[in-house]
């Protein structure tokens, strides 16, 4: 008889490719996806804890399996991801959901065929969060779920420890992968069909393995065949002139980039870690808008973080107002136990936050707008990535991360269209192919 899972995830782009890794392994083992958890043998929660809404979130769904648990007993739960790696949560998950099977961590996932096999043996719930890294395992074969786009992860971990951040708690420290494995993943996902490749790392720019993230860029774009090279996240302490020679002089890079300022202020800048000052930020912006005049920088932005004045807060509008952001991603900053900041005086009160994101989304919003409107007329390649069956058009988006809808007699999932644009509306635009 066969055997489904199903796969909920939280999070960012590290974690949406990480479920593809454990589907990989679900389906080694012979289970089949499946649409939902009712028809589910094994259903795995693939958990954030970032910010604490996106906790909370997980809670919430992991509640709500508790009477579907009761009614089908031979059905696993299995928590795992950067939730239960935070200290103590794993055991707080286990008092308050004593029905999930298997608790694991962030570095455990390349072994859950065998927790899976083990937890079949027992009866209490398996908990195991190893608390280091350990070496990087290539043998997971992700069974990937976003064609024509392709996740590889070339670093895990991050070093920079940002006063308001987990991450580096329950990632551990950097690791890179070696050049030479990524280099032959990406040439073997060009040559099976995938048309937009997206490295991924917490912090790409500080990549070291035999080759810098510069070379490394390099040599992927050399690779034969068309597609687009996207790469996230860089920390603007290091981003520098040879990845923007490099990002120049090869047509494959996209020309956009996710700079994540975070604040315009250099006090909350300082007090938050982040190792440069809003000047040395716009230089960076600079030299980039200089050697790529239409690159698209997105970024992200809290507000919010203990101590933010409104003179902090104007200094995080101005720098946003100079630069004229593509997007942006805004947070109100969320207290993290264990990190340095949680312990900071002067946290901001939540109506304040509230009606400082409220200010800068609007602004974020206009200029992104405007930007939308300057699409009107002109004719972009689009990257068909799916079919948007509520507006009954296809969609993709350009080289800057623009997202276009257009209508097609023809399935078109998978190549480059050219459209030419009509109409804009927020964010998304809408037009003819031609
Ligand atoms: N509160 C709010 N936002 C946060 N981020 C990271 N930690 C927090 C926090 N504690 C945001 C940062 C980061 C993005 C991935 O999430 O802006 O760049
Ligand atoms: Fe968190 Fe800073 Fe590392 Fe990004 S660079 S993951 S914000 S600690």
């Amino acid at each position: 008889m066969d055997k489904f899972f199903h796969i909920v995830t939280y999070g960012c782009q590290m974690n949406v490719h990480e479920s593809e890794k454990i589907a990989g392994i679900l389906s080694e083992m012979g289970y089949k996806s499946c649409e939902s958890p009712e028809e589910a043998d094994i259903v795995v929660f693939n958990t954030c804890c970032i910010r604490e809404n996106a906790e909370n979130h997980a809670f919430g769904n992991i509640g709500m399996l508790k009477k579907l648990k009761a009614a089908r007993k031979d059905m696993l739960i299995a928590v795992g991801g950067c939730l239960p790696q935070q200290m103590n949560k794993a055991e707080n998950l286990h008092e308050k959901f004593p029905y999930v099977d298997i608790i694991f961590g962030t570095h455990n996932l390349h072994n859950l065929k065998g927790l899976i096999e083990k937890k079949l043996k027992m009866r209490k719930t398996l908990i195991e969060i190893e608390d280091s890294e350990g070496e990087i395992c290539e043998d997971d074969k992700p069974l990937r779920t976003s064609y024509p786009n392709a996740w590889v992860n070339i670093m895990y971990g991050c070093n920079n420890f940002c006063s308001y951040c987990i991450v580096p708690y329950v990632r551990g420290r950097e690791r890179s992968r070696d050049s030479r494995k990524i280099i032959e993943e990406v040439r073997s996902l060009v040559s099976e069909g995938y048309k937009e490749i997206t490295l991924l790392g917490q912090n790409v720019n500080s990549y070291k393995g035999e080759l810098t993230f510069p070379q490394l860029l390099k040599e992927i774009a050399d690779i034969d065949g068309k597609f687009r090279l996207r790469f996230m996240t860089s920390h603007p302490k290091d981003f520098s002139p040879e990845l923007i020679k490099v990002m120049a002089q090869n047509p494959k890079i996209c020309h956009c980039l996710h700079l994540p300022v975070q604040s315009g202020s250099d006090a909350i800048l300082k007090a938050m870690n982040r190792k440069y000052t809003a000047g040395q930020y716009l230089e960076k912006v600079e030299m980039l808008k200089k050697a790529i005049p239409d690159c698209a920088i997105t970024t992200d932005l809290i507000v919010g973080f203990p101590g933010e004045t409104d003179e902090d807060f104007k200094a995080t509008l101005e720098l946003a107002k100079k630069v004229n952001f593509a997007s942006a991603f805004t947070f109100v900053y969320s207290k993290r136990e264990g990190t340095v900041a949680a312990k900071m005086p002067n946290q901001v009160p939540e109506e304040v936050s509230k009606a400082r994101i409220m200010e800068l989304v609007e602004l974020i919003n206009s200029q992104t707008r405007a930007l939308s409107q300057m699409y009107i007329g002109k004719t972009v390649e689009i990257l068909c990535e799916d079919y948007d069956s509520k507006r009954g058009l296809y969609m993709g988006r350009d080289e800057y991360g623009r997202m276009g809808y257009f209508a097609s007699q023809k399935n078109l999932i998978g190549q480059f269209v050219n459209v030419r644009i009509e109409h804009a509306n927020g964010v998304s635009l809408t037009g003819e192919v031609v």
